[in-house]
């Protein structure tokens, strides 16, 4: 090996274990001073020696050209859904299913629970440890491959160590609240329409064709299962988890696994109350038997898993009246409209204001005086006003748009 050779190996390695402690474990080991030194000399050894510029190379997470379309793949096996429970009752009644099919004989089952992110489902193949392909859910049997932009998150390994030969790791690619809270703010400001929610707008990123428009949204990723493997087996789901931790893909710290139906409920409604102190959406909790062999066996019923269910928590949209469009002076001084709205309780907080973020937006989501609304809390603290309902935009009784005041009410 030369010793350009051996320098970028050990360059691709550092970096990404940077990336890994960065991104990942939210513990930075290195200031970026340092960091786009060694990113640097990594980029121009490539530049001297092309031959060293690896699919795994850090260098390469950004810089593929814009696409024309995304084509489509064939999941190795296909991305299924899940069956939901809204509340204790109907989680009681899976669980006594659960242990009806599995009949006398079975061991003691144990149930994990795991946030349920609110983002998009992804699948990542990687063949003998290196991130070959990556793909949206789609229909759940084909999606489309977005390689390219799945490159550019920092929380997705490049390369994979102690690796099967095949193993397919699936999760989901969400938007922070506080990234999504900032790209809405700036869109607003320059006039551009704002997404109606942190999962939309991670899934208009995913959907970039232009892999440096994707990168410059920081999009991140939860994993939380296995696919196809070839060379892996576990016995527990637990195990997995565990597996793709020490492999370095970011998995939901607080995933536990419980022995009994008190432990489990108790656990559904502290993530249900802890829901806002995170960075990410999540709309409920995710049950899965954690006996691998069980959940097999259980089967499935349509798309849906028999061992796995969804804990939902109260939506955090609500329908009401919108009294009328207000406005405001904005910091440069244009005109910024708000929503005057019937008093609404949105998951437990009663909302009379929302934004409506600019007149461009306000033109964009057609919502008028007396409108029936979808008012929505998610990743802000401003709620906002998502949209006239259906039953608002047949009316034949509505009123004008509404239009800015000609003078400025401020002066
Ligand atoms: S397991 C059996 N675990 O929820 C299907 N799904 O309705 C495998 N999701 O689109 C799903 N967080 O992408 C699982 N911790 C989690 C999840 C999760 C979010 C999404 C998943 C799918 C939807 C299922």
């Amino acid at each position: 090996m030369s010793s350009a050779e051996a320098r970028a190996a050990e360059l691709r390695r550092v970096i990404e274990q940077h990336n890994h402690s960065y991104y990942v474990l939210d513990e930075p080991t290195v200031g970026d001073d340092e960091y786009d030194s060694l990113l640097n000399e990594l980029r121009q050894l490539e530049a001297e020696h092309p031959e060293l510029r690896t699919p795994d190379s850090p260098t390469q997470r950004v810089g593929a050209k814009p696409l024309d379309k995304f084509e489509p793949v064939r999941h190795l096996q296909p991305m299924l859904s899940l069956a939901n429970a809204r509340n204790e009752e109907e989680l009681r009644a899976w669980d006594a299913r659960v242990r009806k099919l599995a009949g006398e004989e079975a061991p003691e089952i144990t149930y994990g629970t795991e946030p349920k992110i609110d983002g998009l489902a992804i699948s990542l193949v990687y063949e003998n440890g290196l991130f070959v392909r990556g793909a949206t859910r789609g229909d759940g049997e084909i999606g489309e491959d977005v390689t390219q932009n799945l490159r550019t998150i920092k929380e997705i390994p490049l390369r994979i160590p102690d690796a099967p030969p095949l193993v397919e790791v699936r999760g989901e690619v969400y938007l922070p609240r506080s990234a999504f809270a900032r790209l809405n703010e700036e869109r607003a400001a320059a006039g551009e329409p704002t997404f109606a929610n942190p999962r939309n707008s991670a899934a208009g990123s995913i959907r970039q064709l232009d892999p440096a428009l994707a990168a410059s949204r920081p999009l991140s990723m939860w994993c939380y299962g296995i696919g196809t493997t070839e060379g892996l087996s576990f016995d527990r789901h637990s195990e997995a988890l565990q597996w793709m931790r020490d492999r370095g893909f970011k998995v939901a710290p607080d995933t536990k696994v419980h022995a009994d139906l008190e432990s489990l409920v108790a656990e559904c409604r502290r993530w249900e109350n802890d829901r806002e102190s995170l960075d990410y959406e999540i709309d409920g909790v995710v049950v899965k038997v954690d006996e691998l062999d069980l959940q097999r066996s259980l089967g499935v019923v349509g798309r849906e898993p028999r061992g796995a269910i969804a804990w939902k928590f109260a939506p955090m949209t609500a329908t009401t009246t919108l009294r009328a469009v207000m406005w405001n002076v904005g910091r440069t001084g244009h005109m910024v409209p708000f929503a005057n709205l019937e008093p609404v309780q949105v998951s437990g907080v009663t909302v009379k204001l929302a934004t409506l973020h600019n007149e461009e937006d306000l033109r964009r989501k057609d919502v008028r005086d007396g409108d029936e609304v979808i008012v929505m809390r998610a990743g802000d603290v401003i709620p906002q006003v998502v949209s006239p309902t259906a039953k608002a935009q047949r009316s034949k009784k509505r009123s004008a748009p509404p239009e800015p005041p000609a003078e400025c009410p401020a002066c």
